[in-house]
Parts: C-alpha cells; sequence; structure tokens
C-alpha cells in the first residue's frame, strides 16, 4: 500500500514525520557544554508511523510515540530517537498502514486491533526507583531501557496498580521519595473513576485512595503540597454515547464548571473536598503548597479551550482569545464554607501551550520560581529565512520569579522556536533555580533542531551551548532530566 500523508494538513514542512531513527555519536556544539552536565535529557512527542485514519483526528495527540535521548557526559553530548514500540506501533508495521481511527476512540479502530493496548505513548517521561517510563493518559506506563531507549513494556508495579490508566504528570515527593500518580478514567472509557496511588522510592504501591470525579473530563495533572493533592477537572469532556458516535474523545464544552478537588495525603475519599469554579482550564500545574489552613496552586490558565484540535461541544469556532494562558495563583481556604476560590493573575505575560517547570527538587515545597516558553511578539523574526512564522513561534523562555514578580527571558533568535523548557539543578544540593535552563529549538532557516544551554540564572545572556543536530526533531510534548543516581546509565561508548 503506498504511504501519503497528503491528507494531513499538520504533516507539513517542518512538522513532517521523520519516520526515521537515528543514533549519533558526539554531536556537533556551537560554544561549550558544561562539565558538570552528566546524565540524560530524554523528551517524548510524536512522529506517525502511518498517515492518520481521519483527517478531523486531534493528529497531535494522536501520533505514534517517538522518544530522544541527549546523552551528556564529560563536555560531550551523544543523541539517540527511537519509537516506543507500544502494542499499537507493532501492529500497524506489521500491516503495513495505519489500523486505529480517532483520538482515544476505540470504536474507530479496525477490528483486528479493537482489543490491543491503543496507547501511542507520546506524552510525557518520569524516572522513579531506577526505571524509565514513556506516558500517556490513556493507559499503563511503558518502560523503556534507559540507555538503549529499547521498549520493555507496560508496567503495572507488580501488579498492585490496578487503574487502567496512569497520569502523564506524576509527581515525586522530593522529601519522601515517594510518587504520587493517579489515572482517569480508571475503570475505562468514559468512567469517572479517580485511583490515585502513592509509590515509595523502591516502586511499590504503599497507599491506593478511590473516588469519582463530579464530571468525566481530562484531568491531567494534579498539584501536590506536603499536605494534600489537587484535581482538577477541565471543559475537555467526553461520554460513552460521544465514544460510540465514533468522535474524537474530547469536546470542549464552555458550561461545564471547573472542579478542584483537595484531598488530604493521609486521607480518603470521605475526606476529599470539592470546589466549584467557572470556565478554565489548567492543564499543567507549576507547583502548589499548604499554608496554615490555605492551599496555594500556581499554574498557566486560560479562561477557555486552550486546544484548537479539540473542538467546542456546541459547534461554535474556536477562540483564541479564551485559549491563552497566565501564570495565576488559586487560593483555596479550607476554613471556609464557601465552595469557591481566589484567583489572582501573577505575570499578565501570555504563556501560549503553558507548558510550565519547576525545579523539581521544590515539588510540594515552598519555592519561588516558574519557567516557561512564551511568544514576545517584539522581538525579531527573519520571515525570508525563517518562513511566514512572525509572532506565532514561542521564542522566548521565561523564569518568573514568584517573590520579586519579576521575570526574566532568553530569547532564541529570529530564525527558531522553542519546545518545552527543562530546569537542571547545577549540582545536588545547589540553590533552588541554580543550574541550567535547556530545550529543543527549532531551526526553521536550517531545517534542522537544536538543543540550547542557558544559565537558569543568567537567560539574557543567551545560550552557552547549542548541540546541532543535522536533521528535524519531531514535535515533543515533555521532557525529562535524569542522572545516573536516578537511573542506571551505562558509560557513553
Ligand atoms: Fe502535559
Amino acid at each position: 500500500m503506498t504511504v501519503s500523508f497528503s491528507n494531513d494538513p499538520t504533516a507539513k514542512g517542518f512538522f513532517a514525520p521523520t519516520r526515521f531513527e537515528a543514533d549519533i555519536f558526539d554531536c556537533e556544539v556551537e560554544g561549550q557544554i558544561p562539565r558538570d552536565l552528566n546524565g540524560a535529557f530524554y523528551r517524548i512527542g510524536w512522529d506517525w508511523l502511518y498517515p492518520p485514519k481521519y483527517t478531523d483526528d486531534a493528529a497531535p495527540f494522536n501520533g505514534d510515540g517517538y522518544v530522544g535521548m541527549f546523552r551528556f557526559q564529560d563536555a560531550s553530548v551523544d543523541y539517540k530517537g527511537r519509537y516506543v514500540r507500544t502494542d499499537r506501533y507493532l501492529a500497524d508495521r506489521k500491516a503495513r498502514k495505519q489500523l486505529f481511527g480517532r483520538y482515544r476512540n476505540r470504536s474507530t479502530d479496525d477490528p483486528s486491533v479493537r482489543n490491543l493496548n491503543r496507547t501511542v505513548a507520546n506524552t510525557a517521561l518520569v524516572s522513579h526507583a531506577g526505571r524509565l517510563f514513556a506516558l500517556k493518559e490513556d493507559a499503563l506506563p511503558i518502560e523503556l531501557d534507559p540507555d538503549t531507549l529499547a521498549t520493555r513494556g507496560a508496567w503495572n508495579f507488580g501488579g498492585k496498580y490496578d487503574s487502567r490508566t496512569f497520569t502523564a504528570h506524576p509527581k515525586i515527593d522530593p522529601v519522601t521519595g515517594d510518587m504520587i500518580c493517579y489515572g482517569y478514567e480508571a475503570m475505562g472509557d468514559a468512567t469517572n473513576d479517580v485511583f490515585v496511588f502513592v509509590i515509595d522510592k523502591k516502586g511499590n504501591v504503599t497507599r491506593e485512595v478511590r473516588f469519582k470525579a463530579p464530571i468525566i473530563s481530562m484531568m491531567h495533572d494534579i498539584g501536590l503540597t506536603q499536605k494534600h493533592i489537587v484535581f482538577n477537572t477541565t471543559g475537555f469532556v467526553t461520554s460513552a454515547d460521544r465514544l460510540a458516535a465514533g468522535k474524537v474523545h474530547w469536546a470542549w464544552d464552555s458550561k461545564v464548571p471547573t472542579y478542584v478537588g483537595i484531598l488530604p495525603r493521609d486521607g480518603d475519599a470521605k475526606d476529599m473536598r470539592w470546589f466549584k469554579g467557572p470556565e478554565r482550564a489548567a492543564i499543567h500545574i507549576l507547583n502548589a503548597n499548604t499554608r496554615g489552613n490555605k492551599v496555594v496552586v500556581e499554574a498557566p490558565v486560560s479562561d477557555g479551550n486552550p486546544f484548537p484540535f479539540f473542538a467546542q461541544a456546541d459547534g461554535s469556532p474556536f477562540n483564541p482569545q479564551k485559549a491563552g494562558a497566565t501564570l495565576r495563583r488559586w487560593t483555596f481556604d479550607l476554613s471556609s464554607k464557601k465552595d469557591t476560590w481566589e484567583e489572582e493573575v501573577l505575570f499578565p505575560q501570555a504563556v501560549g501551550g503553558g507548558l510550565t517547570r519547576a525545579d523539581e527538587r521544590f515539588w510540594s515545597v515552598p519555592y519561588r520560581y516558574g519557567f516557561m516558553g512564551y511568544t514576545d511578539p517584539a522581538r525579531p523574526f527573519d520571515e525570508a529565512r525563517g518562513g511566514n512564522l512572525r509572532g506565532r513561534v514561542t521564542n522566548c523562555y521565561a523564569r518568573f520569579d514568584l517573590a520579586t514578580g519579576k521575570m526574566n527571558s532568553y530569547f532564541v533568535g529570529d530564525v527558531g522556536a522553542l519546545q518545552e523548557c527543562q530546569f537542571i539543578p547545577r549540582r545536588k544540593g545547589a540553590p533552588e533555580g541554580d543550574g541550567y535552563l535547556i530545550g529543543v529549538a527549532s531551526n526553521y532557516a536550517e531545517m534542522r533542531s537544536e538543543l540550547i544551554i542557558a544559565d537558569a540564572m543568567r537567560l539574557e545572556e543567551g545560550d552557552i551551548a547549542r548541540v546541532k543536530l543535522p536533521f528535524r526533531l519531531n514535535s515533543q510534548v515533555h521532557g525529562w532530566w535524569a542522572t545516573a543516581d536516578d537511573l542506571p546509565l551505562g558509560p557513553v561508548a
């Protein structure tokens, strides 16, 4: 059968699928790689092996999982890129065609694969208890070999993890080393069951709490404090009827309130307290803290649907004005009887898709900094060399200082766009924010990708080094940094 991506409007130019795997020994570098960067930066996203079955699909999130690794050692970097060998990828390869249908809708799959694990494992990565996992919130984690990126298969934590799904955003408590994770739609598609787990630093499930969410919606991330876990619903809703009708899993319903459930970490479902607010999308959570009787959550928040590829439930057009996020603070007063919360905009800067990152050694505890990409339309863009993308690319990384209200910026240059950033501490025990901010940049003029490395405390000075790849990388969703203390990383060959 002929392979053609001509029916996929997203598969153009820089964003066309790459469809190859790669190894580069000792990458070309501009500048100087800091010698204290020792570990692996993993990144994951989508790269369609075969074109989507339907042109109206939510293509970006439905493509095959593809993981990349930049391995840092002795001021050098090696690169490796591999597809995640999901059951779905292997079935498509065997059939030499796309067997799977619309985003998270099994009823649209080829009958021959209706009972197969259909996850694409394309969203995020986490390392915990010496294992590396590729995550997508519709299935169990897929374990990868941290050195070779070979796929080891789905992992259910020795049978003790009994949700069918696992979040893309587990949180690791820096005090105990426990991983706090959950699955929504835990009993299967269009169920409102949420199962919450604590997995200790050895990888054993030590606690499980089950609750029912007020609505069936995308619950992509959580806020973790030392005392509470904060769950929020979004306007992305689904139903058994919707799935039976063969539609993409989610539609955005502007009429649905935002519910926020606060669960004491030592409590049970009966201790969950629900709050109710207006239409909001807090897809990613920067961080959260419990301060006395108050729970404080900081997150990029938009007033409506942030993703143009998920339709509005009422058929109205996508509204870009409501899609833009700003970094906001939600404060929940547990001593009040009210079921609402206070919202405060911390920084007026629009932060686009809201791919926020913290110095993750400070998850759940008092902290100061947030890192995020954003678009600065006032920065130059060379349309002659980079194409007609002025004002539309993520051209800056910001460091938000929540203590002073100051924002510092890194600018990628006039032909580039940035994917999610990753903070790396300079060394174990370094103060919060003391380290490097790294991330993949798309060089539109040269049609190839670069990994930029900047000093997180000196973003205005530009990058310290750029790792230059001789090809385009697939689009990234999230990344993850791990050292030899986190994962059994072998010596670089
Ligand atoms: Fe995410």
